[in-house]
């Protein structure tokens, strides 16, 4: 129901407001970091305290809607995706930009019902940029309509690429050769550190497209509503329909940018985050 929906909306937004309150004070305080899988897979107190605290509020407001949380999952939740309404979060997409205080970390929250986002939100507390969206009804940054950008061709185009949070050598050789190959065919590529910032600036039309291997389904849940509600594409990089457990994607303003990036590309193995 569209009343529901925009229910679900509202208290996603408000509890992003109040994820980035916490977020904010705990900038200023010294945070006790620890390393998950690699040097650049980082997780902090806030992490932790800002997942706690989504998805309490969520399981009050709604207590039949499913969750994936990646702190929940990192310790030891299932990560399972099934028809019934599930929010997937996470507490702070960038969490090494909250470190070092670089302003591109966010709030991801997405709900989806019968595994697609029906509902997006992605706040950014540093800049105090709320992103939403709802299926069939656009994507907002604060009061601003989104849209894409409407280059289509990949030499005046700039691409938003990660050296995701593996240091496996193999991968990061994979990646290093791709950047290499998109970076001389382009207008060039630029790394945030935070998927679901790289999808919102694709879908405001600040870049033409960004793919990653290795991504969780947390980091691109939201954004992939906002990109697809602004105009633009959202793809598995075979070229096929996205999958939010495949942990790959590339997005783009539109299907000859993704089409020309997905041609450079080269696949970077991951295991699937569930396996149903
Ligand atoms: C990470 C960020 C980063 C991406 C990594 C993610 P986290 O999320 O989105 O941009 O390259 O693959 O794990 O760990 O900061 O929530």
């Amino acid at each position: 129901k569209s009343s529901d929906i925009d229910e679900y909306l509202r208290v996603a937004i408000d509890v992003a407001k109040e994820a980035g309150k916490v977020i904010c004070s705990a900038l200023e305080v010294e945070k006790r970091i620890e390393t998950k899988e690699s040097l650049a897979d980082l997780v902090t107190e806030t992490d932790q305290q800002v997942e706690k605290m989504i998805i309490s509020t969520f399981h009050q407001k709604f207590p039949t809607h499913c969750f994936i949380g990646e702190e929940s999952v990192s310790s030891g939740e299932k990560c399972t995706l099934t028809n019934a309404p599930t929010w997937i979060i996470d507490p702070i997409d960038g969490t090494t930009n909250f470190v070092h205080r670089f302003q591109f970390s966010c709030i991801s929250i997405g709900l989806l019902i019968n595994k697609r986002t029906e509902v997006a939100v992605v706040f950014n507390p540093n800049l105090d940029h709320m992103y939403t969206a709802k299926r069939g009804h656009g994507a907002y940054c604060n009061n601003t309509k989104l849209k894409v950008s409407d280059v289509n061709n990949l030499q005046n185009a700039l691409i938003l690429a990660e050296f995701g949070s593996s240091r496996d050598p193999e991968k990061m050789t994979k990646r290093v050769e791709t950047m290499h190959r998109i970076v001389n065919k382009s207008h060039g590529i630029r790394s945030l550190g935070s998927a679901a910032m790289a999808m919102c600036l694709v879908a405001s039309g600040r870049g033409e497209a960004y793919y990653e291997y290795g991504i969780h389904c947390w980091d691109v849940a939201a954004g992939d509503l906002i990109v697809r509600e602004a105009g633009g594409v959202v793809l598995d990089p075979s070229g096929s329909d996205m999958d939010m457990m495949a942990r790959r994607v590339i997005c783009a303003c539109n299907k000859d940018i993704a089409d020309q990036v997905i041609s450079l590309l080269q696949t970077v193995e991951f295991e699937r985050d569930s396996e149903e």
